[in-house]
């Protein structure tokens, strides 16, 4: 199957060039390396950070062909944007003296908007943006992420991750866009195209990156980097599609899983790599190693037996560039590997074809500076406004008893808690750093929760709290001024992190925290809880004292204002769950459950289901109908719904639309989300949504692993409506 059609013409240029390379220029199309590599120490603190004798090694003598991160030593700091538009006009300039004058591609990981430009628009993350389920969002931010990318002069972004989030221990679930696959692969997709448009090679479209492929998010233990044990059904019906639906999209580009499935490094899994993802998938795009893997086949999988044994290995398993990154240790080994005829030339042609193809794909080679000025398309008034919209539409209401919220803007509130007054808490990992734990780089003109809160009200607006994450809370002082005001806002969940670095042993929150909630609830005060953080912690007995429960996780650089937004009610909520929110930290079960996780005593019982999500008014979804009461294999059905808002306000609501097929030779979930729609109706007003569900929406994996549809019945789910069609 070929997801993605060639360009003739540019596959008639890359074999003319291909034709012309020497074999090291091959091996150096493959290779990419850290920025660090070919700067001065603390790169990030001078104007001009090359080491120009490093960077000619790199481009005249190893033949790079890709580069990526931003300058600083260890790990990232984010640069003004005049710097970047410098280094990388450097790089361009020195690839243009190469021999054959191939453009190096310039990657980072702008996972939320350009991550590592200072004073860039920086969206509410992946798992933010799949509550909002809007498409338009998600296709905005892909817009606004390219442009800003390539206004900083970059070329490449590694994202979107198109990993499934089901297992919410694990410390990048904040990165996915949830446990369903259909709206992981719709809200992924519409980023993607957003982000590339329908010419990647336009000044303000960059390629994308699907990441990290296939079965990185579900490690058994929950902890990054350790094993999933994957069976081939569970990958081709969770693991599998989103990544299917990202190359449809046009994707260009694909990372490699980190650790392993079944036993079997990513890296090293000639299966997923190449019979899957080039037989099935019919990607023509590149694959690139994600940091350091192929080495860890030898140092860490002990799968190899050397570091020259590893290249061999993934090399030959599918893996086109090496993101090495510290050294050139895999140019000098493929190279004496393809000299000894281990790695056929043919393998390294093939591995080149893919890397020219996208590199003319995305009109690396017309460009000679950064293709789009900063101004009016970097951090624009406009870029601005989406985002402050896209964390408006992020941010979950989940409880609000005694319709305490929206809270007065005249009253007295305390503000406490670990995560009231920091940005860092807001955006999580990727953010002017790796870890995003930086909170002194900041933009000093974002608000954190409390001033934003105090900012939009006349009331007395007190904190309490310290100036991080890590600083204890006086809970004396706390309770003290939470008997003088009329409501406490209290905001807890987690610190920022991303990869191993956000390991932990429990979903439960830390003591302090419970200490804090449970003094503040002692007072009788009117509690609104909020909380930010990448992960569902457990809030089960401080949510059920509190009056009102906002979860915020992680909305980005608008996410204060966004939040005192919802509290004050300037705007009304219309975010819902794209995780199911457990009530207990060992009771993970996923809204698509088995009927047998959901039989006698066993029970889908979380805190907050899959799809929750309140408003300050009323919807109510009526008429459900189908287009048939019976079809035939192969054909699709039309569902019709009517969604009034019945409330006082006007509001957002998305409508969700569930399947279930209701008995089949393989278990089915209890339901699954087929389709959806967000509207914005008035108060009173109704409107007829239609949705389509083609015949893929009633097929599964049978048991001889191919994708299938049974005949008999099936029932189509809106709200509290069911309607049941048959399939004959
Ligand atoms: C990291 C991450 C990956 C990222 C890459 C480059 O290890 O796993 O998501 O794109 O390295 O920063």
């Amino acid at each position: 199957m070929n997801a993605q059609p060639l360009d003739h013409a540019i596959e008639d240029k890359v074999q003319a060039l291909l034709s012309q390379m020497t074999l090291e220029e091959k091996v150096g199309q493959m290779t990419q390396i850290d920025v660090s590599v070919v700067t001065v120490p603390n790169g990030q603190d001078v104007d001009q950070p090359f080491d120009m004798s490093k960077l000619e090694d790199a481009l005249f003598n190893h033949h790079v062909g890709s580069i990526l991160n931003a300058p600083s030593t260890p790990n990232n700091r984010a640069q003004p944007i005049e710097k970047w538009r410098s280094m990388t006009q450097t790089i361009r300039s020195m690839a243009e003296k190469s021999r054959l004058k191939i453009p190096v591609i310039y990657g980072v990981d702008a996972i939320h908007g350009a991550t590592y430009t200072d004073q860039s628009v920086l969206f509410p993350q992946a798992i933010n943006m799949a509550a909002t389920f809007n498409r338009d969002l998600s296709f905005k931010e892909g817009e606004i992420a390219a442009r800003e990318v390539k206004a900083s002069g970059i070329d490449w972004n590694f994202s979107p991750v198109m990993d499934i989030g089901r297992q919410p221990l694990w410390p990048r679930l904040w990165e996915t866009y949830g446990e369903d696959v259909h709206l992981a692969s719709s809200l992924g997709s519409a980023f993607i195209q957003g982000h590339q448009g329908d010419d990647a090679s336009a000044a303000d479209k960059a390629p994308t990156c699907l990441k990290h492929y296939v079965g990185y998010s579900f490690p058994i233990n929950g902890k990054d980097r350790t094993p999933a044990w994957i069976g081939e059904r569970m990958l081709r019906e969770y693991f599998l599609p989103s990544f299917e639906a990202g190359i449809k999209a046009g994707a260009p580009t694909i990372m490699v899983n980190s650790a392993e499935v079944d036993g079997i490094p990513g890296h090293a899994n000639y299966q997923y790599l190449t019979t899957i993802l080039r037989g099935e998938l019919g990607f023509t795009g590149f694959t690139v190693s994600d940091w350091e893997d192929i080495i860890r086949l030898y140092t860490r999988d002990k799968l190899a037996a050397s570091p020259r044994e590893a290249v061999k290995i993934a090399v030959m398993a599918g893996v086109d560039m090496s993101m090495v990154p510290f050294n050139f240790s895999f140019y000098d080994l493929l190279l004496d590997l393809a000299r000894s005829g281990e790695v056929p030339v043919s393998r390294i042609d093939e591995a080149v074809t893919r890397i020219l193809r996208v590199k003319y794909q995305t009109g690396l080679f017309q460009r000679t500076e950064p293709d789009i000025a900063v101004a009016g398309h970097f951090a624009t008034k406009e870029a601005v406004a989406i985002n402050r919209q896209a964390a408006q539409e992020s941010i979950v209401l989940a409880k609000n008893d005694q319709h305490l919220l929206p809270l007065s803007k005249k009253a007295s509130i305390l503000v406490t808690g670990p995560t009231a007054n920091l940005l860092s808490v807001m955006n999580g990992g990727w953010t002017l750093t790796w870890q995003g734990d930086n909170e002194q780089l900041y933009p000093k003109d974002k608000l954190t929760l409390f001033k934003a809160i105090q900012q939009k009200t006349s009331g007395k607006v007190t904190y309490v709290g310290g100036n991080s994450y890590q600083e204890e809370i006086n809970i004396e002082q706390a309770v003290n001024e939470a008997r003088k005001h009329d409501v406490v806002v209290l905001a807890l969940g987690e610190n920022t992190y991303t990869e191993t670095s956000g390991n932990i042993e429990t979903l439960n929150l830390p003591f302090p925290q419970l200490q804090l909630a449970k003094a503040i609830f002692a007072t009788g005060k009117p509690v609104v809880l909020v909380t930010f953080g990448g992960r569902p912690r457990i809030i089960t007995e401080i949510a059920e004292q509190a009056n009102a429960v906002v979860l915020g996780f992680l909305p980005g650089m608008e996410g204060g204002v966004a939040m005192a937004d919802i509290l004050f009610g300037d705007v009304n909520p219309s975010a819902k769950l794209p995780i199911s929110y457990p009530r207990n930290t060992n009771d993970i079960v996923l809204y698509d459950h088995k009927p047998i996780e959901s039989y006698e005593t066993n029970q889908y019982k979380p805190l907050y289901p899959f799809g929750h999500g309140l408003s300050y008014t009323q919807f109510e979804t009526t008429g459900l109908r189908l287009s048939h009461e019976q079809i035939k294999l192969g054909e699709g059905i039309e569902v019709s719904v009517e969604v009034k808002n019945t409330g006082k306000i006007t509001g957002k609501e998305a409508v969700l639309v569930y399947l279930n097929d209701v008995a089949a030779s393989v278990t089915r979930p209890s339901k699954q989300l087929k389709a959806y729609a967000k509207v914005e109706l008035k108060a009173g007003e109704t409107q007829t949504l239609s949705f389509e569900l083609p015949a893929e929406a009633m097929s599964f994996i049978g048991v001889d692993m191919k994708r299938r549809i049974e005949p008999g019945e099936f029932k189509v789910m809106v709200g509290n409506q069911t309607v049941s069609f048959t399939v004959n």
